[in-house]
């Protein structure tokens, strides 16, 4: 679908990262496989497949040539994941990723916890990641964390994300994604947050990634999508957070962001039945019930 039509929303499904690198058990590589190839077949568009970061850091994403190297990639479904640095950008090209998504943050504060690294020093490590993707045709996606507040240093200021945002975007970032990491936003600061990053970077360049902390996220997609922004990252089942992120729960389940958007109208491209199944698949896998208000209807409808 053209990304000008204002109906189409692309969701990025981000459960096999997000979702699974905050799960305290280790989930198996062929149940990781499973998962990335049940969504491939739900008509959606890009699957963050997993992280190529330190496996001292994420233990629970450790496997993750195993997994990219075993998925099926089927065609016109882009498999994005996470690169810290340069040594994760090798990784993840050793085993064929076409595209790759760094990550910093508007929080000084965060970004040390996350990353060991300040925000500026964290953007100086990506600056050789985007080279060698411009020169290798890899697109390069960008993160900015804690858009609206953080864990350790409180409220994060609108002109920081900004700021932080327009340096992905110049760095060469085809999209940036404004994470609240810890789910804390409402959604009049959400619609202001995405307003003032929008008067820096293009719309279409941005994309919204709530995590359902304080069950605010659908409420703040809303916000934004009123305000033009047409790509949600949301995971399926509502799994996800973020290990250094104090107090980060599970991100916007997918299976309840389509609905939403399908009931006004807007298309996604998704089956909604089979992303339900996929969710409530996953959910058993893990032992406990989907986090998706949706799927949980479905089962009993
Ligand atoms: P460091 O310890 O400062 O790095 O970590 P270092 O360069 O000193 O290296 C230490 C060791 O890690 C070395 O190994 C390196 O080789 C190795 P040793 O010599 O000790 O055996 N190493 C690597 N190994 C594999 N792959 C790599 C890699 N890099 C170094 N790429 C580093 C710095 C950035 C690597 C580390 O802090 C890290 O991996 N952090 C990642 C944390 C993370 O993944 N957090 C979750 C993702 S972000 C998120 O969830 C937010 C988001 O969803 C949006 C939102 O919700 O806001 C995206
Ligand atoms: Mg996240």
């Amino acid at each position: 679908m053209a990304a000008t039509d204002a109906s189409f929303v692309r969701i990025v499904e981000v459960g096999p990262r997000d979702g699974l690198q905050n799960e305290k058990a280790i989930v198996p590589t062929a149940a990781k496989v499973e998962l990335i190839d049940r969504l491939s077949r739900t008509g959606l568009r890009s699957i963050e497949a997993t992280s190529f970061v330190s496996p001292k850091w994420i233990p629970q994403l450790a496997d993750a040539a195993e997994v990219f190297a075993a998925i099926e990639r089927r065609p016109g479904v882009a498999y994005p994941v996470l690169v810290p640095n340069e040594r994760g950008y090798e990784r993840a090209r050793a085993v064929g990723a076409e595209e790759v998504a760094v990550f910093t943050a508007a929080s000084e504060a965060f970004n040390r916890k996350n990353t060991n690294a300040g925000i500026d020093e964290s953007i100086e490590r990506f600056r050789p990641v985007l080279q060698r993707a411009r020169a290798d045709g890899v697109k390069v996606r960008g993160y900015v964390s804690t858009v609206l507040g953080c864990p350790y240093q409180g409220e994060v200021p609108v002109a920081d994300v900004v700021r932080v945002a327009r340096r992905l975007h110049e760095l060469g970032c085809y999209e940036v994604s404004l994470g609240d990491t810890i789910g804390v936003g409402t959604p009049y600061k959400a619609s202001a947050m995405l307003k003032a990053v929008a008067s820096e970077v293009p719309m279409p360049a941005l994309a919204v990634h709530f995590h359902d902390t304080y069950g605010q996220a659908l409420a703040n997609i809303l916000a934004c999508l009123e305000q033009g922004v047409r790509v949600v990252d949301a995971a399926v089942s509502g799994t996800g957070g973020c290990p250094y992120a104090k107090g980060a729960s599970g991100n916007v389940a997918s299976e309840d962001v389509v609905y939403m958007l399908h009931g006004m109208g807007m298309r996604t491209g998704v089956d909604l039945d089979r992303l339900g199944e996929t969710g409530r698949w996953l959910a058993a896998l893990l032992g406990r019930a989907s986090g998706s208000k949706v799927a949980q209807a479905q089962a009993a409808s």
